[in-house]
C-alpha cells in the first residue's frame, strides 16, 4: 500500500489545529503508521525542500518551517500521495477549494498549515529524511476492508 509524508507545519501546531487536520486525514481512510512531534533543523529543511533552494521564497520558507515544533506523519492508503494532496488543497490557500484543509483553515501562502509529498518517489525520499524504519509500524485494521475494496 502506498505511503506518504505529511507535515503539520508550525502554524498548525501553534494554532491548535493539528488534531482537526489529523481527524480529516483519518476520516478519509488513511492509516497513521508513523507520527512524531519535532522541530526541523535548518539542515533538514534544506534537504526536505532541496527543489526550492535558490528560489526567492526559500529563506522565508526555511525560517518558517524551522520556527517551532511540527508534527511529522507517515500515512498509508490506496493512492495515499494523491489523496493527501487533494485533501490539502492548492499551495496558495486563497485559491484552495472549500472542503480542503487549506481552503477551510488558511489564507496565506506562507502559512499553509500542511505539507504532503508530491509524488511516490518524493514520498520515499522524504519519509527516509524524517523516520527511521523502526519508527514506522505497519498493521492492519478490522475496518480496512470497509475503506478499500482491494
Ligand atoms: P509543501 O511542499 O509545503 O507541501 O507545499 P506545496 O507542495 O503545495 O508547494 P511547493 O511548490 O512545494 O512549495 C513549498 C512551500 O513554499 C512556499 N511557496 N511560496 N511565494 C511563492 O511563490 C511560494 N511558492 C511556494 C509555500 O509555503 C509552499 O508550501
Ligand atoms: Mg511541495
Amino acid at each position: 500500500m502506498e505511503r506518504t509524508l505529511v507535515l503539520l507545519k508550525p502554524d498548525a501546531v501553534q494554532r491548535g489545529l493539528a488534531g482537526a487536520i489529523i481527524a480529516r486525514l483519518e476520516a478519509r481512510g488513511l492509516k497513521i503508521v508513523g507520527i512524531k512531534l519535532m522541530q526541523m533543523s535548518e539542515a533538514l529543511a534544506h534537504r526536505h525542500y532541496e527543489a526550492h533552494v535558490g528560489k526567492p521564497f526559500f529563506p522565508g520558507l526555511v525560517q518558517f518551517i524551522t520556527s517551532g515544533p511540527l508534527v511529522a506523519i507517515v500515512l498509508e492508503g490506496k493512492n495515499a500521495v494523491a489523496v493527501v494532496r487533494s485533501t490539502m488543497g492548492a499551495t496558495d490557500p486563497a485559491k484552495a477549494g472549500p472542503g480542503t484543509v487549506r481552503g477551510d483553515m488558511a489564507i496565506d501562502m506562507g502559512r499553509n498549515l500542511i505539507h504532503g509529498s508530491d509524488s511516490p518517489e518524493a514520498a520515499q525520499r522524504e519519509i527516509a529524511l524524517f523516520f527511521r524504519e523502526s519508527e514506522i509500524v505497519g498493521y492492519s485494521r478490522d475496518t480496512d476492508p470497509w475503506i478499500t475494496e482491494s
